[in-house]
């Protein structure tokens, strides 16, 4: 493919239906819309202006990445705060040809600066079926607990959310990973399972292999967020493969954390060759410098995927989604007839 046209790449990433399925809301805040929110708001930031809100946006792990998006987030303060944000993300979404998203979002962030859940969910909702109705961009939320939060205080956002349970598809564990294992929320997530929820966990991102053995064994989740740590427990890597557990990777997240050193050291593609359900996330876009498509691409230029590899990943996030299987059909036929199409306007691939 190296003498394939430049934006041959661009232009396949676009016409390919996607799904997104590792995107955490109030990591798409962009400096501009948190800027304008603290004026409307009469937040005070700590930065003078958006280019030195910007200019912060360089972490050397996790834990700084965490500090930073946990104090931009207290701009959030009103239903149309969080309708905005996530409308801005779902236009943008749409505009890439994306078809579906599974969306985090994180009440104790909120609640603890004294914002209602319902306040949250609210504007939430509003901005997802207003997606729907206007893109047929089909979503589905999931609850984060924060795991550096005590697992009594996980169990209580989980209690508060019961009432409006039919919003939320499912539950999920973010922040920060290195001495929060998955065992200290069994109790929790049995529960959450109990009240017909759906499980999932950042696991093995700057955690152990150990700690995704616990998410699939004591929480029973049903996608692994992140995952990629796994290549430290062959046996593991063959448990995920045999079981086609989904790995909801992050590449650009994983350069700007240090996850791996560059896009041509992150083991995405060695783990697609091995026969892992792995697909492709943006976890923080805002913050981490690009959007779905962006990850597709800067993800193909590093380590030269094929097409074939672009297809694969573009129909493995509608497998790993939680639509049910007629839906899932019928976005990966979608997917199929979008790759005949586009050979037949731009021609085969200069290799194939
Ligand atoms: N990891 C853990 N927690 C998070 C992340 C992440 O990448 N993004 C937002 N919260
Ligand atoms: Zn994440």
């Amino acid at each position: 493919m190296t003498d394939a046209a430049p934006d041959r790449i661009p232009a396949l990433v676009h016409a390919l239906p996607k799904a997104e399925l590792h995107l955490h809301i109030e990591g798409t805040l962009e400096p501009e819309m948190a800027f304008a929110m603290a004026r409307r708001n009469g937040v005070k930031l700590r930065f003078e202006s958006i280019s030195d809100l910007r200019a912060a946006y360089n972490f050397d792990d996790l834990q700084s990445f965490l500090d930073l998006y946990y104090e931009t987030a207290s701009v959030l303060r009103t239903e149309r705060d969080f309708h905005d944000l996530a409308a801005a993300y779902l236009d943008r979404m749409a505009a890439e040809n994306v078809r579906h998203v599974e969306i985090f979002f994180d009440p104790q962030t909120h609640t603890s600066r004294g914002i209602a859940y319902d306040t949250v969910l609210d504007g939430l909702c509003a901005a997802l079926d207003e997606a729907e109705a206007d893109h047929g961009l089909t979503s589905r939320l999931i609850l984060c607990f924060l795991r550096d939060r005590s697992a009594e205080e996980a169990m209580a956002v989980l209690e508060a959310a019961l009432p409006r349970l039919d919003r939320i598809a499912g539950v999920g564990l973010d922040s920060a990973e290195s001495g929060n294992p998955p065992s200290k929320f069994e109790a929790v997530f049995a529960r959450a399972r109990a009240e017909g929820l759906t499980t999932v966990a950042h696991a093995g991102e700057e955690g152990p292999p150990a700690y995704i053995r616990e998410a699939l064994d004591l929480l029973h989740v049903t996608r692994i967020d992140h995952g990629v740590r796994c290549e430290g427990d062959p046996d593991l890597v063959a448990r995920l493969r045999i079981e086609q557990m989904p790995l909801t990777v992050c590449p650009l997240s994983n350069i700007r954390l240090r996850v791996f050193d560059s896009l041509a050291d992150h083991n995405i593609k060695r783990l697609l060759d091995a026969g892992l359900l792995v697909t492709v996330n943006s976890d923080d876009p805002a913050y981490f410098g690009g959007y779905l498509s962006t990850n597709f691409i800067e993800t193909q230029r590093a380590l030269a995927l094929d097409e074939a590899d672009i297809v694969t990943l573009a129909k493995n996030g509608f497998t790993a989604s939680l639509l049910p299987a007629e839906k899932k059909a019928a976005h990966l036929a979608a997917v199929d007839a979008a790759y005949r199409e586009f050979q037949e306007s731009h021609g085969r691939p200069s290799t194939a």
